[in-house]
């Protein structure tokens, strides 16, 4: 079989990497991929495709090479119509059609969904006009809940704003909908109630009648450790454009007032360390069954592919509850490095049945491992630009590295953004995933930072906290 997977990142490396381990499959592409992808056996880097977003390059390279399916990573291109493209053309495809992506693509009517069907969520209200936002909000903190504003469109993870106080929701809802940080994205919002509880980042994958779990993670967010205050001034310094010493960045992080950024993820942990089966079983019956079934009955759309609702579990009454903050259409990021290593069926096999309906009669079975992936990311360097504050902010690329294979002799690395001119070169936040693999929780932490001290780049960062239960 030759396989086309469809990502730039490491969860598509990941998913070519689950591939390579079937002994049908030839041959896989990952499109565009990077220079990473050839890390692994049988994989192949498509450096003719620009880019996720161009569709039918996509569409000519997977028709040109015959692949016999494409595996898409992105919500972009599968909002972008790639499936429907795919299947106009007579090729397989996981993952759902253009008009199933609106449960990821639009969070107001996602939220009204699953309200309408009975899943259980934060309280919200949906707004088109930020007088009337900004009156919700403040009722919200007057009755002491805190809340949260999203933009209602695809903000590349970076439309929901976790408010501590009422000028923040202000000023959240003024970037989204009146300076429109996000375009159209922020034509609406949603306000919900802030919820605290255990986080999960849980998949599952269906053919549109049968859906399985497909494996969980512990999702490390913020960009800086908890404790880490020189990290977080040093931030400071580049995105503010504003110098402040040791002193007063400690005087900032003892009122809650230095920013630890929210990224697309710093790490993660599979299988997520407080879950059980009792836990999993809740999730299916409440959240995934109910809205693959509901969504083909009463809303006429079939899902297909992997859904991943971000999950809250939230204890009432000594029994913990999962209430669902969002739904993607998609596998998380970095989600999926740690939990892929972990798949023992055939991601060949998994894939046809999703394409033929014929999920019911396939096993899905992960290792009990655990798998813990720390990200290295280009973090704050001074250059010819002056000084960047790093990811998730503006940082430098280009940048040499070293190390790599030594770091695979531990480890997996899946490579988030790099490329190989001469040697490695950095050409993202995200750079790379560094996976360790253990028995237990510790001997794969120790593997993984073992493994990423090994490499080393001009502004590298990561956290050490990744698989440790610190508040995030
Ligand atoms: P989302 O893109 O909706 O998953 O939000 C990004 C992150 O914001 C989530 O992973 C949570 O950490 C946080 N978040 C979103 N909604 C809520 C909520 N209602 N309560 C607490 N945290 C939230
Ligand atoms: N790590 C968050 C996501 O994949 O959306």
């Amino acid at each position: 079989m030759k396989v086309l997977v469809v990502d730039a990142g490491g969860r598509g490396n990941a998913i070519a990497h689950a591939f390579s381990r079937s002994d049908r499959v030839k041959e896989v592409f990952v499109a565009p991929g990077n220079a990473g992808s050839e890390f692994f056996p049988k994989c192949r880097h498509v450096e003719e495709v620009p880019s996720i977003r161009a569709i039918e390059e996509i569409v000519n390279f997977a028709k040109r090479e015959d692949v016999d399916l494409v595996y898409i990573g992105p919500e972009e291109p599968l909002s972008l119509g790639l499936v429907d493209r795919l299947e106009e053309e007579g090729i397989p495809a996981v993952g759902p059609k253009k008009e199933a992506t609106i449960l990821e693509a639009s969070k107001c009517w996602c939220k009204d969904f699953l309200k309408r069907i009975g899943v259980p969520i934060p309280e919200y209200k949906n707004f088109d006009d930020p007088d009337d936002a900004k009156e919700f909000a403040r009722e919200m903190f007057e009755s002491g809940k805190k809340v949260v504003v999203k933009a209602d469109g695809l903000a590349a993870g970076k439309g929901v704003f976790v408010c501590d106080s009422l000028d923040e929701a202000y000023f959240a809802i003024d970037e989204i909908m009146v300076r429109k940080r996000f375009g159209e994205a922020g034509n609406r919002v949603v306000i919900e109630e802030r919820l605290y509880g255990i986080e999960v980042a849980f998949t599952a994958i269906s053919d549109g009648k049968t859906v399985k779990p497909f494996g969980h993670a512990r999702d490390y967010k913020r960009a800086f450790d908890p404790d880490d205050v020189d990290g977080m001034r040093e931030f400071y310094i580049g995105f503010f454009k504003r110098f402040i010493t040791k002193a007063e960045a400690e005087r900032l992080y003892r009122e809650g007032k230095l920013l630890n950024p929210n990224t697309g993820g710093m790490g993660a942990v599979s299988p997520h360390p407080k879950l059980n089966e009792e836990i999993e079983r809740r999730i299916m019956e409440t959240v995934v069954e109910p809205v693959i079934e509901k969504f083909r009955i009463e809303e006429g759309k079939v899902f297909k592919g992997v859904l991943y609702p971000v999950i809250m579990l939230v204890e009432e009454n000594g029994e913990l509850i999962p209430k669902v903050l969002e739904i993607n259409v998609r596998d998380c990021d970095p989600g999926a490095e740690a939990k892929l290593p972990r798949l023992e069926s055939d991601i060949a096999e998994i894939s046809l049945a999703v394409i033929e309906g014929e999920l019911e009669n396939v096993e899905i079975k992960f290792s009990k491992d655990y798998c813990v992936a720390v990200c290295a990311v280009s973090g704050a360097l001074k250059g010819r630009e002056g000084l960047k504050p790093g990811y998730p902010s503006d940082h430098y690329t280009s940048q040499p590295i070293e190390g790599i294979e030594e770091a695979m002799k531990q480890a997996i690395i899946y490579a988030n953004g790099i490329a190989k001119p001469n040697g490695y070169v950095t050409t993202g936040g995200r750079v790379l995933t560094v996976v360790g693999r253990g028995k237990t929780l510790e001997e794969a932490r120790e593997k993984a930072y073992n493994a990423i001290s090994k490499i080393r780049f001009p502004g590298m960062r990561y956290r050490k906290t990744i698989g440790l239960d610190v508040p995030d």
